[in-house]
């Protein structure tokens, strides 16, 4: 395998290797607007030239694949001023707006010119000002923040196939161009959205989350998507007790933290603080492009309607009427489902594994039936999305043996007393109120006035800790948000 000596370190990479990636696996960042691994490589921000010993001029880093031992300096004399030269061209008509701008504090615009960037502009021209525009219904383009890296046009030609976005013009003059047809309901394609956290810079942005504060200032987790089977790890994060974005963890990975700022010193002192972070462990850049770069829009975005509006109170249910109460008299309420018989559990596949073993020994003790709920099917591709809509039919089917029609027969017949129905995410609709008392465990109250039981808002998974059987494998789930009670406490109120 070829040796990469790079600014003194040495590292041994598979043959064929990008340098920028053999460069990271050093732990040396080379600065880089246009290359992408997932992307064809064009070479045209020139932000990554680097001295390449042999060569008699600065090369662009990412249309090198290590073939050969190679000695590369990225720190040499003349790859700073041209760093600084492509900075002050970029700078000459940005409107500097990172006050307002969601990527502030994530914009590699803003970071390589704190580090690489010239002292002052040159230029005091008038400044060409482009304004917004809307991309799709949910993306929009901010386009003075634009670094005009082509990531994203070469993303929807290459990898969704649907174009929508061009450059047009030349030089000085160039600019992006958008053609809303082709992006008309996110352009029949699931992966439009990856262009908002493809772009380095704050220009394409998620219109629901265009005025968020920092980026250090929201609360995060490092988590798995639960939208299907696939379990894609995603970024979620939460500002002011809300969850507010669902993104990729390579979007979020400071690229120049540690050029900036000593270890003591970080710009982003949350990536320590990240909940999930230990998975992945301190940062690196050897980390960098080696989580899921992609996730599909339903992750990214479905999860709105999937788990909101919500209701996060506590109701006893007495058929017309609804009281809303505290836990510790819910708790007291809910105790009913012990002194009646025959009873039943009935679980949703968002149910995690660790709730699963809960209401699993719950109805080991106190005789009850236990099945799961039936998972939401749908459309599946060849690139990420399952067709389980749902994160844990296959803990399901191993912790508590899965869905048992002969219980949900029983539901329907109005053979039990007492169900505890943990409905969320799940599929079809079931005869629960002929139950006596039902503690029914959902995103909103049941619509049914003749339930009688407790309504518990169900915890989204987003908010819990613990473990799903995705497809087989067992990731970790970890919450931006910590919600009490939980279903975990329910059940383990109802065995003690
Ligand atoms: S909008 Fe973003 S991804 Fe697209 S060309 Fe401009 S900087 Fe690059
Ligand atoms: S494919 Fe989409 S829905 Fe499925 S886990 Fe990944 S991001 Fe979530
Ligand atoms: S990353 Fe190499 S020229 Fe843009």
């Amino acid at each position: 395998m070829p040796i990469v000596k790079i600014d003194g370190k040495e590292v041994e990479v598979e043959n064929g290797t990008n340098l920028i990636i053999a460069a990271l696996k050093a732990g040396v960042y080379i600065p880089h607007y246009c290359y992408h691994p997932t992307l064809p490589v064009v070479a045209q921000c020139r932000m990554c030239l680097v001295k390449v010993q042999g060569a008699p001029k600065p090369v662009p880093a990412c249309t090198i694949t290590v073939e050969k031992d190679i000695e590369v300096d990225t720190r040499d004399e003349k790859v700073k001023k041209l760093r600084e030269i492509v900075l002050e061209l970029l700078l000459q008509h940005h409107p500097v707006d990172c006050p307002v701008c969601p990527r502030s504090g994530e914009c590699d615009l803003q970071n390589f010119t704190y580090i690489w960037g010239p002292e002052k502009k040159r230029y005091d021209g008038k400044r060409r000002l482009k304004g917004w525009i809307r991309v799709s219904e949910k993306i929009l383009l901010f386009k003075e923040r634009c670094v005009l890296c082509t990531r994203c046009v070469r993303f929807l030609s290459s990898f969704t196939r649907t174009g929508g976005i061009d450059v047009t013009r030349r030089g000085f003059m160039s600019d992006l161009s958008i053609f809303p047809d082709r992006l008309a309901s996110e352009s029949g394609s699931n992966y439009v959205g990856n262009i908002i956290d493809l772009c380095p810079v704050g220009a394409l942005v998620d219109e629901a989350t265009v005025y968020l504060p920092r980026a250090w200032r929201v609360k995060r987790a490092l988590t798995h998507c639960p939208l299907c089977e696939r379990g894609c790890r995603i970024v979620v994060e939460a500002w002011k007790g809300k969850i507010v974005r669902v993104k990729t963890f390579d979007n979020m990975l400071d690229k120049a933290e540690e050029h900036l700022y000593s270890p003591h010193e970080i710009i982003q002192p949350a990536y320590n603080e990240i909940e999930g972070i230990q998975e992945i462990g301190e940062h690196s850049y050897d980390k960098l492009y080696t989580e899921d770069m992609l996730i599909c829009d339903i992750g990214r975005w479905r999860w709105r309607e999937f788990f909101f509006p919500r209701d996060t109170n506590i109701y006893i249910l007495e058929g017309e009427k609804r009281k809303k109460v505290e836990w510790s008299e819910a708790k007291k309420v809910a105790e009913r489902f012990l002194d009646l018989n025959p009873k039943a559990i009935l679980l949703t596949p968002f149910a995690t594994n660790e709730e699963m073993s809960a209401f699993l020994k719950l109805a080991k003790k106190s005789g009850a039936d236990i099945s799961m709920l039936p998972t939401i099917e749908g459309p599946e591709d060849e690139i990420l999305i399952k067709r389980r809509k749902a994160p844990n039919h296959i803990g399901g089917e191993r912790i508590i043996g899965g869905v048992k029609q002969d219980v949900l027969n029983g539901v329907n017949s109005g053979k039990y007393k007492a169900l505890i129905f943990y409905r969320m995410g799940s599929q079809g609709t079931f005869n629960v109120k002929t139950a006596d008392f039902v503690i029914y465990i959902d995103i909103t109250p049941p619509r049914d006035s003749y339930i009688r039981g407790i309504f518990f808002p169900a915890t989204i998974p987003y908010e819990k800790r613990g473990t799903y059987t995705y497809g087989g494998e067992q990731k970790s789930i970890y919450p931006v948000l910590e919600k009490s009670p939980s279903e975990l406490d329910l059940a383990n109120f109802l065995c003690s």
